[in-house]
C-alpha cells in the first residue's frame, strides 16, 4: 500500500465520540493521515491532540482555509452538522459526518446537491453496518441462502427520559430513541434490504421529565426530549419485502432487540446493528439453527493493543471515514456509507413520524446503492490490525 498517497484529515468536534475515532483514524487505517484536530473550545481539541499525538490545534476558519486538508470529519452534534459540512464543502474540502446527517431533510438535500456540484465525497454514519456482523448478514442474504427475503421485523427500546438526565444533548432534537438508536436499525435495514418504498406509522412522544430519576439532573429541572419517542412502523421495501419496526424510548433500559429476517427458503437472525460484532445465525429446514461465521474482519474489539480504554466499546468507528478515503484515491464511488445512503436513513426516519402525523403513506423520494465490502480479510490477520483494510480498498 506504500505508493498510495494518505489523505490528510482533519477532525472537527472534539467530544465524547471523538476519543474512537481519533485512535482508530492515528492508527487502524493506513490511507487516513489525522493532522488537525478543532473544536469551538480550544481546550478540548488541545486535549485530544495531546492525548492522541496530533499535529496541529486549528479553528474552523483554519482547518476550511488550509490547501493541505482534504478531508474533514464532522463529530459535532447534530445541531451543528448543517453549518460546518456546507463551510468544509464550499471550502472545497470532502467531508465524512457522524450521525444524523442534519436535523432538516432539506439542509441534507442542499447538502448532497453542493457536494454533487462541487465534485466532492460527502459520507454519512452509521458505518457499524460496515462491521462483521452485519457485512456477514449482507453476503448470507446476497449468496442466497435464505432465498427472497419476505419480511423483515426488528425492535429495540430504552428509557431515554432516565439517559437523558446524565447524557444531556438527548434532551435537544435527535435525541428521540427512534433517532439517537433507532438509526442504527435503519442504517442495518437499509444495508440489507435496500430502499423503502412506503411507511406508515404510529406514534408517542416522551413524556414531560419532572421527578428526578437518578441524581443526574438539578431539582425542578423540567424538558421533554422531542418528538416521537415511540414510533411502530410498517415499511414496504421497493424488492417488494415488507417490514414492521417497533422503536420504544418510553419503557425501562432492560434492553430487548431483535432482528429477524424472513426468506423464501430460510431465516437469518442478525444480532445488534449498534455494535461491530452482531452475531449472525441462520436457520433452515431440517437444520436448525447455527452461527455464520465471520466472513469480514472488523468485529470491533480492539486489535491496537494498549491498556483497556473506555470507549474501546465504540468499536471501529472510522471504518466508513476510511472506505471513502480508499473510494478518493481510487477515484471511485463511495457506495457505502454515502451521502445518498445517509440521506434515505433520514428520510425513513422523518417519513415514519410524517406518516404517524398524518396517518397517511409516507414515500420516500431519495434511493441510494450498497455495495458490500470484500470479503475474505480480517482485523486479526498476521498480527496487529491484520489485512482488514484490503476490503475498503475497492
Ligand atoms: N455519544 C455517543 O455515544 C455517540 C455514538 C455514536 C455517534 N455519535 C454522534 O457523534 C456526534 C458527536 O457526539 P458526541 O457524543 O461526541 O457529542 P459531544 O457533545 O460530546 O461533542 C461534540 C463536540 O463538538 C463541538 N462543537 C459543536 N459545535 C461545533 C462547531 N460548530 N465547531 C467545532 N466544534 C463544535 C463541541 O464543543 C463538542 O466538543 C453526534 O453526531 C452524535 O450523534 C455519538
Amino acid at each position: 500500500m506504500s505508493e498510495v498517497k494518505k489523505v490528510r484529515t482533519a477532525v472537527v468536534g472534539c467530544g465524547m465520540i471523538s476519543n474512537i475515532y481519533i485512535r482508530n483514524l492515528k492508527n487502524l487505517f493506513y490511507i487516513i493521515d489525522l493532522v488537525a484536530v478543532c473544536d469551538l473550545f480550544e481546550a478540548a481539541a488541545k486535549r485530544q491532540a495531546e492525548a492522541f499525538g496530533v499535529e496541529r490545534v486549528m479553528t474552523i476558519d483554519e482547518v476550511a482555509a488550509a490547501d493541505d486538508i482534504e478531508l474533514v470529519i464532522n463529530l459535532t452534534g447534530p445541531v451543528a452538522h448543517y453549518d460546518v459540512i456546507k463551510k468544509m464543502l464550499l471550502a472545497g474540502k470532502h467531508c465524512y459526518t457522524e450521525k444524523m446527517f442534519t436535523t432538516d431533510l432539506d439542509q441534507a438535500r442542499e447538502l448532497v446537491d453542493i457536494a454533487n456540484e462541487k465534485g466532492l465525497y460527502l459520507g454519512v454514519a452509521p458505518d457499524t453496518v460496515l462491521g462483521a456482523g452485519i457485512q456477514t448478514a449482507k453476503r448470507v442474504l446476497d449468496a442466497g441462502f435464505i432465498g427472497d427475503v419476505t419480511s423483515v421485523q426488528v425492535h429495540v427500546n430504552r428509557n431515554q427520559t432516565l439517559n437523558s438526565e446524565i447524557f444531556k444533548f438527548l434532551r435537544n432534537n435527535g435525541g428521540a430513541l427512534p433517532y439517537d438508536v433507532g438509526i442504527y436499525y435503519v442504517g442495518a435495514l437499509l444495508t440489507l434490504l435496500g430502499p423503502v418504498k412506503t411507511i406508515q406509522a404510529v406514534g408517542k412522544p416522551a413524556p414531560v421529565h419532572e421527578a428526578q430519576m437518578l441524581f443526574a439532573s438539578d431539582p425542578g429541572e423540567s424538558w421533554q426530549i422531542p418528538g416521537n419517542n415511540i414510533l411502530a412502523a410498517a415499511l414496504e421495501f421497493e424488492s417488494g419485502a415488507v417490514g414492521s419496526v417497533l422503536f420504544d424510548g418510553n419503557t425501562t433500559n432492560s434492553t430487548q432487540h431483535g432482528f429477524t429476517i424472513y426468506g423464501t427458503k430460510g431465516i437469518l437472525k442478525v444480532g445488534d446493528p449498534n455494535e461491530f460484532n452482531g452475531e449472525v445465525r441462520l436457520i433452515l429446514p431440517e437444520s436448525g439453527e447455527a452461527v455464520v461465521p465471520f466472513t469480514h474482519g472488523y468485529d470491533g474489539k480492539n486489535v491496537l493493543g494498549g491498556e483497556p480504554q473506555w470507549f474501546d466499546g465504540y468499536g471501529n468507528r472510522g471504518i466508513g471515514v476510511a472506505e471513502m478515503a480508499w473510494a478518493i484515491r481510487k477515484g471511485r464511488k463511495n457506495n457505502r456509507c454515502s451521502k445518498e445512503y445517509g440521506l434515505h436513513c433520514m428520510e425513513v426516519l422523518i417519513g415514519m413520524d410524517e406518516a404517524a402525523a398524518s396517518g397517511k403513506t409516507y414515500e420516500p423520494k431519495s434511493r441510494f446503492v450498497m455495495e458490500g465490502l470484500t470479503p475474505g480479510y480480517y482485523s486479526t490477520n498476521g498480527g496487529g490490525r491484520g489485512d482488514a483494510e484490503r476490503s475498503l480498498m475497492d
